[in-house]
């Protein structure tokens, strides 16, 4: 990873800056899907509201590592958790955990935090005694599926995802630990 950054486990008072900062990558990376500004809202404040993200860094089941920069502004994070996906293959959901979320700002990408924060996931998803990760990834998000595919994981199925009023073609993917 480039140098001048940190990594921290979030604490609950990170949990309205780490909303604001995801908030941020999910319309930046999808703004181009112009979903209605009502059904948006709606999903953000729910889905990556300070509540959620408050109420996941206090639970233990949960893990997650924040990047800042030099300006102590969060540029990118990592969330791990129990798995939400429907299973494949006999996995059993305790062997299994979900790489939930796995957000950068633009300015981050491409630096290889990405490459840390997932190397990171993976041996606390191994800690858990996971045999299986999954996670969920949009059919047109083409940076992260190679990403994903880097990383090991291949696509195993689909996982319609809601966005208000609007379903989205997310595909299961999954990788051996
Ligand atoms: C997905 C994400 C974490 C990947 O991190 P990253 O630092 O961008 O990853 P990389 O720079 O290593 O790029 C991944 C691959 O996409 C390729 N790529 C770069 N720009 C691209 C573009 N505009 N379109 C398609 N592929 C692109 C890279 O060449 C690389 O390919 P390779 O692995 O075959 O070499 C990051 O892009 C991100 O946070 N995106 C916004 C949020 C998001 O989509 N999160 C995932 C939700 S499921």
């Amino acid at each position: 990873m480039v140098a001048d950054f940190s990594v921290a486990e979030p604490v609950l008072a990170d949990a309205e800056a780490l909303s604001a900062m995801a908030q941020a990558s999910f319309c930046d990376t999808f703004a181009y899907r112009n979903y209605p500004a009502d059904d948006l809202a709606g999903f953000l404040a729910t889905a990556m509201g300070p509540e959620r993200y408050a109420a996941q860094i206090a639970d233990p089941a949960y893990g997650l590592r924040i990047v800042r920069n030099l300006s102590n502004e969060i540029i990118g994070f990592i969330k791990m958790g129990p798995n939400d996906l429907p299973l494949v293959d006999g996995d059993q959901n305790d062997a299994v955990r979900e790489l939930h979320q796995l957000y950068l700002l633009p300015a981050a990408k491409g630096t290889g935090m990405a490459d840390f924060l997932m190397n990171w996931g993976v041996e606390w998803a191994r800690a858990e005694g996971a045999r299986s990760l999954y996670l969920s990834v949009y059919f047109e998000n083409i940076r992260a599926q190679k990403f994903y595919a880097r990383h090991g994981f291949v696509e195993i199925g689909k996982n319609p995802f809601w966005v208000g009023q609007t379903c989205d073609d997310d595909r299961v993917w999954r990788r051996p630990l």
